[in-house]
């Protein structure tokens, strides 16, 4: 199903011809591609134009004491980041995105499930295993070239995400882990696309694009499952929801401060610059840019569901400086 064919469907299509990862058996991933996910064997020829994560996405290289530290060191620090990035997804995948599919394919979610939907989570768990193999195998890769131990760690973003289930009611636990699914699917997509734009290590970049091309159809999918279910909700669900989605975006833009900082002093770099770099990513103007721009197709989702029409949902997003008033 294409991005123009959703739009289209907005009101006339009935609901059953929704919910299905169009083409899914020659287009998937899993299905369809070549790529071997090994690393190519002139990695240092490349590293002279290429990068491992892109620059644009970490900020923090721009410093002057870690421009000044050199191009080594602008590698190693980006290396340690895509494994930190490709084992968060692995986790991800496997105990945070499939679990909610889960709740989908076994009628916990309080709501009926159309077959169609069903058959769309069980491709989705079966794309997001093979994410977590081919992110698993690029990391170990990467992590013994450069001789890195104590991996992988808890993400904070994963123990909060744990945390949150934790102290979340037996009643609404599915619900919850519903809506943990639907914005880590919503976000992930724009955050591989963004990814996916510098010119990578080019195994690194057929992965990345791999993940891509599936997770543009998750969070459609995840975006039309969040719709229907919405719809069935009644009061107090729905205010469990809007406060529960709240706090997901917030963990998904929060940084981990921990990791980085490890990271930074790893690889020598002065405490003062560490401050100085942690300093200006922990503001919380700089969170909130982050959110706003990351999960702008989660609120776009929330917004074709209708979930702004109620003025609560509104204000509360508002405050939040997620939405304009
Ligand atoms: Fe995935
Ligand atoms: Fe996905």
């Amino acid at each position: 199903m294409s991005a123009t064919t959703v739009e289209q469907d907005e009101a006339p299509v009935s609901w059953a011809l929704r919910f299905t990862l169009a083409d899914w058996d020659t287009r998937a991933s899993v299905r369809s591609s070549q790529h071997d996910y090994l690393l190519p064997d002139d990695v240092p020829q490349q590293l002279l134009t290429r990068y491992w994560f892109p620059p644009a996405f970490l900020p923090y290289l721009a410093h002057p004491a870690i421009v000044a530290a050199g191009r080594e060191v602008t590698h190693r620090l980006t290396a340690n980041h895509l494994v930190h990035f490709l084992d968060y997804t692995t986790l991800l995948e496997h105990r945070i995105v499939n679990r909610a599919v889960e709740v989908i394919v076994h009628g916990e979610l309080p709501a009926f499930v159309p077959e169609r939907m069903k058959t769309g989570a069980l491709q989705l768990y079966t794309d997001e295993g093979y994410h977590a193999l081919f992110s698993h195998r690029l990391a170990q890769q990467i992590a013994s070239l450069y001789g890195f131990a104590d991996r992988p760690q808890m993400p904070l973003r994963i123990s909060r995400l744990n945390a949150l289930i934790a102290r979340t009611p037996e009643h609404n636990r599915a619900l919850a882990w519903f809506l943990l699914g639907f914005v880590s699917e919503t976000i992930i997509a724009r955050e591989l696309l963004d990814v996916c734009r510098d010119s990578l290590v080019s195994s690194v970049n057929d992965m990345l694009r791999d993940h891509l091309t599936d997770e543009a159809r998750h969070s459609r999918y995840f975006a039309e499952v969040f719709h229907y279910l919405w719809l069935t909700l009644n009061t107090r669900q729905r205010t469990f929801a809007a406060r529960t989605l709240l706090h997901v975006i917030d963990i998904f833009f929060e940084v981990d401060e921990r990791w980085l900082r490890q990271s930074l002093r790893s690889n020598g770099i002065a405490e003062n610059t560490i401050e100085d770099i942690l300093g200006s990513l922990t503001q919380l103007e700089a969170k909130r840019l982050r959110a706003k721009t990351g999960a702008v197709a989660t609120l776009d989702a929330l917004k074709k569901a209708g979930f702004f029409a109620l003025s609560t949902n509104r204000k509360l997003f508002v405050k939040a400086g997620l939405i304009d008033e």
